[in-house]
């Protein structure tokens, strides 16, 4: 499974990057005012094929439309080019997000970003990979660490809050515009924290694995264990996670 979630990811990637700084691709609106291109749209199919060639059973669920076998124990959460709004701009922060849950627990989890060639590969129980090197989370305090901000369309004003409040627990603040790729640079180290809402599983359910099996830790913001249908979440390295709760709680 983790092959063929590699070979499909890839593959998605290597379709973004054809697109990848044409200024003339057009960007359509979704319902919820997010752009979506014809690169996503592809990218997608290709990510499907790859997975109902070696699992035709299996479910899938995509952010563009993808919905498959629902009932199957396993299903594919896959969000194909994950911060379309920066690869439009020409901005190499996107990636490829492909996530395996079995019933309902999240498995497998990979990012790709074709740009950079960057690859982030968990397996539970198995630890997390930077092309193909074990990552650890960083043990930096949030005194001389980054947090970022990853909110879904209607979230703006408590985005906004939180950026400014952040500044009394960390040195840094961020908005990087693909929750995915952010997740992983927990995981690998080099973002101590990360602040989520109003997303949908297939912006996080990859890199949540990535993040906890790198070390890291993975909450709602109560604090109450992550779960896959989490719309809210917190990431961070362990050590700045008591003080990022009570930012988003307070
Ligand atoms: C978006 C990214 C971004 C987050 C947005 C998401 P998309 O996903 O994850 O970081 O802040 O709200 O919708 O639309 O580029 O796949
Ligand atoms: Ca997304
Ligand atoms: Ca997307």
């Amino acid at each position: 499974m983790r092959d063929v979630a590699i070979a499909a990811a890839k593959r998605a990637g290597e379709v973004a990057k054809t697109y990848f700084e044409q200024t003339t691709l057009e960007r359509m609106t979704k319902d919820d005012k997010s752009f979506v291109t014809i690169a996503d749209k592809e990218a997608e199919t290709a990510i499907v094929a790859c997975i109902r060639d070696a699992y035709p059973d299996h479910g899938i669920v995509g952010e563009e439309g993808t919905a498959l076998n629902p009932d199957s124990p396993y299903q594919w959460i896959i969000d194909p080019i994950d911060g379309t709004t920066n690869f439009v701009n020409g901005i190499p922060i996107f990636g490829t997000s492909i996530a395996l849950a079995e019933r309902r627990e999240v498995i497998l989890g990979v990012v790709y970003n074709p740009v950079t060639d960057s690859l982030f590969v968990a397996e539970k129980g198995k630890g997390a990979t930077y092309n193909g090197k074990p990552i650890h989370v960083s043990d930096q305090t949030g005194e001389k660490g980054l947090v970022t901000f990853g909110f879904g369309a209607g979230h703006d004003v408590r985005r906004d809050e939180l950026f400014v409040s952040a500044r009394s627990s960390f040195k840094s603040r961020r908005t990087l515009g693909s929750s995915a790729i952010e997740l992983c640079y927990v995981a690998r180290g080099g973002i101590e924290a990360t602040i989520m809402q109003g997303l949908s599983s297939w912006d996080y359910a990859a890199g949540a694995l990535i993040v906890t099996e790198a070390g890291g830790m993975v909450t709602e913001h109560s604090g109450a264990p992550w779960r896959i249908d989490s719309r809210h979440l917190i990431a961070s390295n362990g050590i700045t996670h008591e003080s990022l709760k009570e930012l988003v709680q307070g």
